[in-house]
């Protein structure tokens, strides 16, 4: 096998963001765009050669050729073994899996999560380690660096290969195993979860549920898992078959793009008693319930609550996560079961050092994300079947569930505002004006709001030391009601604002006021203290969630 040394030249701006490089297809169709990133990736690692390498991804455009590309690469970078996903599909929660079950040195995850796709759209590329998650700050910002010196590629000259049949074949000298995408991930969801009263639950005939895959990887998965192994009627799973372009969707599950399955069980009319959706990668769930979309941050709460109903979780959990702009209702059920709950950066990568030392296991985002020790991933399906698991033994529909949860801790309400496709200029100067006036924040007031304290959040890993500043302003008021601002990096056009808006609400009575209108104060504090509309020209967000 003859290694070919392609030269190249730097690309600007291949800096990975909260989760990978994102960039729009058209970005990463340039020449040399993917395999310098590549080739920084190879050059970060050291001891691959002879290793396995994990490669999959969410089957967007673009998937087929890149991991064409990526395995003539990884075979001239010595990889000994390449495992790749039938069709070069893996779900990222299934990689993760991947990666453990076969202690592999690392793996490659081709996915922009819930961006849309197509040819027009947005691709994505992630460098897993060997522990299965994403890999840290420290490696990525080495990867970024060496993109700005990068002078070469190195590659092999072979065809591509057929990734439609399971077997083993050769790219070179390296050996390629194309295996089922669904397998491993199943058998450890099952090893998790009792099965037997899931499978009990979906067959009675007053429960039914709809899985929506949006059109995205998961649709063999939930298929696999829904319907084969647990006997779910046909049908269960909607938008099910993977398209390149998520049939011109936003695979991104929230009540804004997921509109048709919150509607769908808005009255009791379809007969549904509970839906679910995940995203583009696999590694976001919605929970919705009859007319009652769970807030991702309550989900979080009320797994953690809950977690002696499920066989993996009974003998009790080491502790939990949450990044720092999710609400703080698991704090709350932290305190009361006294066990640590730790606030991290936005970003899964944050978790896997707690996960590894065995301080967290479970971990949660605000934007649909939740997940445990299982993998090194947020995983969409795993919090599907914790759900349907804690209503078989509960035997209550989800709204009750989390009602109930309400009742006993308090609620803690809490929405996001996103200004989407902001001009960056203008994105950060409200950062930086919002920044610079920190200092006189703490006792002003706005509106009968007393501000107790603000700052920048910064974040000092428990495990490893490392030091991670500027991860979004807080506002922090009275009776824990709290404002948070950071710009998006996932984002592939301009900036995206996010105003994260929480109010604790401990009387019952309360619980029901919806949800905007209770945390109507806390907007217009936002607005003032950061002067949104005038900076940015925005009055209105554009997706609330
Ligand atoms: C967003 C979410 C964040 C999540 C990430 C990857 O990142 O806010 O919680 O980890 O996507 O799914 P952001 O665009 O805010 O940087
Ligand atoms: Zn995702």
């Amino acid at each position: 096998m003859q290694v070919i040394s392609v030269p190249s030249a730097p690309f600007a701006g291949q800096k990975p963001g909260t989760s990978g490089l994102r960039k729009k297809v058209t970005v990463f169709r340039q020449e040399r765009y993917l395999e310098n990133f590549v080739q920084s990736i190879f050059d970060t690692l050291s001891g691959q050669q002879g290793q396995t390498l994990v490669l999959g991804g969410d089957g967007r455009y673009y998937n087929d050729v890149a991991i064409q590309t990526i395995l003539r690469m990884a075979a001239a970078a010595g990889f000994g073994r390449v495992l790749v996903g039938r069709d070069g599909i893996l779900s990222t929660p299934a990689a993760s899996a991947v990666i453990r079950k076969w202690r592999a040195f690392g793996g490659i995850i081709l996915s922009a999560s819930h961006n849309a796709g197509g040819p027009d759209g947005d691709f994505g590329i992630k460098y897993n380690l060997g522990n299965g998650g994403p890999a840290n700050e420290a490696f990525t910002d080495a990867v970024y660096r060496r993109t700005l010196e990068i002078s070469a590629y190195n590659s092999i000259d072979a065809p591509d290969i057929d990734l439609s049949r399971l077997g083993e074949l050769r790219v070179g000298d390296m050996i390629v195993n194309i295996i089922d995408p669904v397998a491993d991930y199943a058998e450890l969801l099952e090893s998790l979860f009792d099965f037997e009263r899931i499978a009990a639950l979906l067959a009675r005939p007053d429960f039914r549920m709809r899985f929506d895959a949006m059109h995205a990887v998961t649709g063999p998965y939930a298929r696999a898992i829904l319907e084969d192994r647990l006997g779910a009627p046909a049908g269960t799973v909607v938008n099910g078959t993977p398209l390149p372009d998520f049939g011109g969707g936003h695979p991104d599950p929230n009540p804004v793009y997921a509109a048709e399955l919150v509607a769908a069980l808005a009255d009791g009319s379809s007969g549904l008693s509970f839906g679910a959706a995940s995203d583009g990668d696999g590694d976001r769930n919605m929970i919705v319930g009859r007319g009652f979309v769970v807030s991702p941050s309550d989900s979080l709460a009320v797994l953690a609550a809950n977690h002696a109903l499920i066989p993996a979780y009974a003998g009790g959990l080491a502790g939990v996560a949450r990044s720092m702009p999710t609400s703080c209702a698991v704090d709350r059920v932290a305190a009361a079961l006294g066990i640590p709950c730790y606030e991290t950066p936005t970003g899964w990568k944050y978790f896997g050092s707690l996960l590894d030392a065995g301080k967290a296991t479970l971990c949660g985002e605000e934007s649909a994300g939740t997940g445990s020790d299982h993998v090194r991933e947020k995983d969409g399906l795993w919090a599907v079947l914790y759900w349907l698991n804690i209503l078989a033994v509960r035997d209550l529909p989800a709204d009750v569930i989390v009602r109930e949860h309400w009742q006993r801790f308090g609620r803690n309400v809490y929405s996001r505002h996103d200004y989407e496709g902001i001009d960056t200029a203008k994105g950060d100067h409200l950062m930086n004006e919002l920044r610079s006036r920190l200092p006189q924040l703490p006792g002003a007031e706005f509106a009968g709001l007393h501000i107790v304290s603000a700052d920048d959040f910064a974040y000092t890993d428990p495990v490893d030391g490392s030091r991670s500043e500027r991860q979004g302003i807080r506002i922090l008021l009275d009776e824990g009601s709290r404002v948070v601002f950071r710009l998006s990096g996932t984002g592939t056009e301009g900036a995206t604002l996010r105003v994260y808006l929480e109010r604790y609400v401990a009387d019952p009575d309360r619980h029901e006021v919806p949800t905007q209108e209770a945390l109507a104060p806390l907007i217009g504090l936002a607005e003032a203290v950061a002067q949104i509309a005038a900076i940015t020209g925005r009055s209105e967000p554009d997706v609330i969630s």
